[in-house]
C-alpha cells in the first residue's frame, strides 16, 4: 500500500535528492514539504524546496515555511561548505513561481497530522525544531502520527560536525531531546548507516547518459558535495544521508535494525548533540526507537540510480 509522507527538511543537496527519490517511488505519496533552517537559512531552504519541486513538475505539492532559528542554541555551523552558498551545490535553479502556503510549518504539521490520525509518516531530514515545537503546541500529534523516520545521530560512528555529534542533531539538540522522549514510534537512520551509501562519480556519469534536467541537476548539485568529501573525507563521491531514510519504506530489507533506548546530550559541553545508545540496558529504560546500525549500501545506491533514471526519462527539456 502506498504510504503517505511529509518531509521536514533543510535543502540541502541530499535533501533535494530525497524529494526526487520520493517522487520517483511508487510506494510513496509525497504529501508536503515543511522547511527549517539548517544547512542554510530559512529563506534559501524554502526557495530550494519550491524550486526542486518545480524542476520535477511537482509544484502542486505544498511547501510550508518553518523555523528560522534553533530552540535554545545559537545557530550552528553553516552547511555552505558542503552544500554551496545556494544550498544546491553548483546547480542553478530558476526562481520558483510557486509560493509557500500561508500557514507556518508548525501549524501545518499539526493540522495535517491531526486531520488523519495514523495516516501520515513524517520524515525529518534536517534539525527537528519544527516537530519539537509542534509537539509542545499540540501534544496529541504524538499519538496521531503513524511513524517518524529521522536522519540524524551517530551511534557507534564518530560525528560529522564535531568529533561526537552529527549535523542535524547538533544544530538543534534540544529539539532532538523533545522528539526522542515524545513516545512517537521512531526509526533512526544515523551516520552508521548513511556513510555506507556512497554515490560515486561513475554513478552520476551513468545517470547523465540520459539527457534530462533531472540528471543534470543530480550532477551539478552533487559537484560541490563531492568536492567536500574528497577534501575532508578522502573519497570520490558523497554519502546519500537523507535519501537513505526513504529506504525505510521502499527497501526495508537492506537495513539491520536494533531497538535501543537512545538519548542526546544537551549539557552544552564538548559532547553536546552526541547521540548514545544504552546497549547494556544499564538505565533499564525501554527502547524508544529502532535504529539502523548497518545497511547494504550498494543495493541502495543502485536503487537510487535506477529511480533517478526513470524520473529523468519522464522529465525532458521542453522545446
Ligand atoms: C545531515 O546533515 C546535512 O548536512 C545533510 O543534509 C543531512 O541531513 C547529515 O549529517
Ligand atoms: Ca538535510
Amino acid at each position: 500500500m502506498t504510504k503517505r509522507i511529509i518531509i521536514d527538511t533543510d535543502p540541502g543537496v541530499d535533501d533535494a535528492l530525497t524529494f526526487l527519490l520520493a517522487l520517483a517511488s511508487p510506494e510513496i505519496q509525497l504529501e508536503a514539504l515543511t522547511t527549517v533552517c539548517g544547512n542554510i537559512g530559512i529563506d534559501k531552504t524554502t526557495r530550494n524546496a519550491l524550486a526542486v519541486l518545480e524542476l520535477a513538475h511537482a509544484s502542486h505539492i505544498p511547501v510550508a515555511r518553518g523555523c528560522s532559528l534553533p530552540l535554545v542554541s545559537s545557530p550552528g555551523k553553516s552547511g555552505e561548505v558542503v552544500h554551496g552558498t545556494s544550498g544546491v551545490g553548483k546547480a542553478v535553479l530558476p526562481e520558483p513561481k510557486s509560493q509557500p502556503v500561508e500557514q507556518h510549518a508548525i501549524d501545518y504539521l499539526i493540522e495535517r497530522i491531526l486531520a488523519e490520525p495514523q495516516e501520515i509518516t513524517l520524515f525529518t531530514i534536517g534539525p527537528m525544531t519544527n516537530l519539537a515545537l509542534a509537539i509542545r503546541k499540540e501534544p496529541r500529534i504524538t499519538q496521531a502520527l503513524k511513524e517518524l523516520v529521522i536522519m540524524g545521530g551517530a551511534i557507534k560512528q564518530g560525528g560529522n560536525v564535531t568529533p561526537l555529534a552529527e549535523f542535524n542533531i547538533h544544530a538543534d539538540p534540544h529539539a532532538a531531546h523533545i522528539v526522542f522522549h515524545s513516545g512517537i514510534p521512531i526509526t533512526l537512520i544515523p551516520l552508521d548507516a548513511t556513510y555506507k551509501c556512497l554515490l560515486t562519480v561513475a554513478d552520476v556519469e551513468r545517470l547523465n547518459r540520459i539527457d534530462s534536467p533531472i540528471a543534470r541537476f543530480v550532477r551539478d548539485a552533487t559537484a560541490t558535495y563531492m568536492d567536500f568529501y574528497k577534501k575532508y573525507e578522502g573519497f570520490d563521491g558523497c554519502a546519500l544521508h537523507d535519501p537513505l531514510t526513504l529506504a525505510a519504506i521502499i527497501a526495508p530489507e537492506i537495513f539491520t535494525y536494533e531497538e535501543h533506548h537512545i538519548d542526546v546530550d544537551i549539557s552544552g559541553g564538548v559532547s553536546n548533540g552526541n547521540t548514545f545508545a544504552d546497549f547494556m540496558k544499564i538505565s533499564k529504560k525501554p527502547a524508544n526507537m529502532k535504529v539502523a546500525l548497518d545497511v547494504r549500501g550498494r543495493d541502495f545506491i543502485e536503487l537510487f540510480i535506477e529511480r533517478m533514471e526513470t524520473l529523468s526519462r519522464s522529465i525532458q527539456d521542453s522545446t
